[in-house]
């Protein structure tokens, strides 16, 4: 009994970039990234592809798929850290262009993990009121929030958006359990500044432009460190066997921190769903995009457990179980 994905669907923009491409535009090699990646290619926004236009056509897919219409949604979330405006949030324009009326919106700060931290909020309110639905979105256009010029982040990020309809089920399906957790102490490990600010006394030091820096050697060990922990905390926490795992959908960085995790959990490689190879780092989107993906080819049947774990800047990251 509990919270249920009603629906779920994802966009992604038309134009692809390959590495073979990047290595015209900076100094690296298509050789270097597949091999410290996995990436291949990667969607980068065009015109009439912000990040809530993306928001919302891959809300239109998910609530077609649960066969819920935009009045009956009761709230609006949507995970990023690249809307094209500070206010009004992409939530809002998702709201707007939906047409979602009864819907209260709002944006959700946690990068990578915007949509985990989501799917536990709409879970809280569901469970705390079981008419309602809720829109969870993950959606990105980092293309916009990079530095062109350093190889050390701009070939691994890419554009997109996934949403899941979330409502009520009184059967014995819903999500299980989750363990969320934050560590701001971290924060310059992996950071974007803001524009710059216009008040003297606050400008801060360093704004040298808000584009994501990063130290992509440290944040790697802690992503692995920092997801094991929290799937194992979960598993316990929840009483369940990692055999009773149906499929592992984890947050899409970098194949070499994927496979290092499904080492230390010790989960058949056949279990995890992997798709950053197509669509690189897509920060909030990933989890939500490698969902649909999973949703729609057929890998997920009802009573299925899904395991969710995520990592990004704050930092934030978390587990989340589920069963479809
Ligand atoms: O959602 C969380 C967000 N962030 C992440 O998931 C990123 C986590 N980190 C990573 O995925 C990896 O650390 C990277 C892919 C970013 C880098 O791989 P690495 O194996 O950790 O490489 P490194 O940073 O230790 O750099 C090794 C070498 C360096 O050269 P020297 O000092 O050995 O001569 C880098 O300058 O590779 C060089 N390098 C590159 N070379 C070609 C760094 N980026 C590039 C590049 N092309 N794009």
């Amino acid at each position: 009994m509990g919270t249920v994905v009603l629906g779920t669907g994802s966009c992604l923009p038309k134009k692809v970039l390959t590495n073979v491409e990047l290595e015209s535009m900076v100094d690296t090699s298509a050789e270097w990234i597949q091999t410290r990646t996995g990436i291949e290619t990667r969607r980068i926004g065009g015109k009439g592809e912000k990040t809530y236009q993306l928001a919302t056509k891959a809300a239109e897919k998910a609530l077609a798929a649960a066969g819920v219409s935009a009045e009956e949604l009761d709230l609006v979330v949507v995970g990023t850290i690249s809307s094209h405006m500070l206010m009004p949030s992409s939530a809002c324009y998702v709201q707007k262009e939906l047409g979602a009326t009864n819907a209260f919106a709002f944006d959700l700060n946690a990068a990578c993990s915007g949509f985990l931290y989501g799917l536990d909020l709409a879970d809280k309110y569901i469970r705390a009121n079981h008419d309602m639905k809720v829109l969870v979105i993950g959606a990105e256009t980092l293309s916009g929030r990079l530095n062109w010029q350093d190889r050390n982040t701009c070939i691994l990020f890419g554009d997109g958006a996934g949403a899941a309809v979330c409502g009520y089920s009184d059967s014995d399906r819903g999500v299980i359990g989750s363990s969320m957790h934050s560590d701001g102490s971290l924060w310059k490990l992996l950071y974007m500044h803001a524009p710059e600010s216009s008040n003297p006394d606050l400008i801060v030091k360093g704004n040298n432009g808000a584009y994501i820096q990063m130290e992509g050697r440290e944040v790697f060990k802690h992503a692995v460190r920092a997801m094991e922990d929290a799937v194992t905390r979960l598993l316990v926490k929840e009483n369940i066997d990692k055999e009773s795992i149906s499929l592992v959908i984890p947050h899409q960085a970098n194949m070499r921190i994927l496979a290092k995790l499904v080492d230390r959990l010790d989960f058949p490689q056949s279990k995890v769903f992997i798709n950053v190879s197509k669509y690189g780092n897509t920060s909030a989107a990933s989890i939500p995009i490698a969902l649909d993906e999973a949703n729609s080819s057929g890998l997920i049947t009802q009573g299925d457990t899904i395991l969710f774990c995520s990592f990004g800047g704050g930092f934030t990251w978390g587990a989340t179980l589920i069963k479809w």
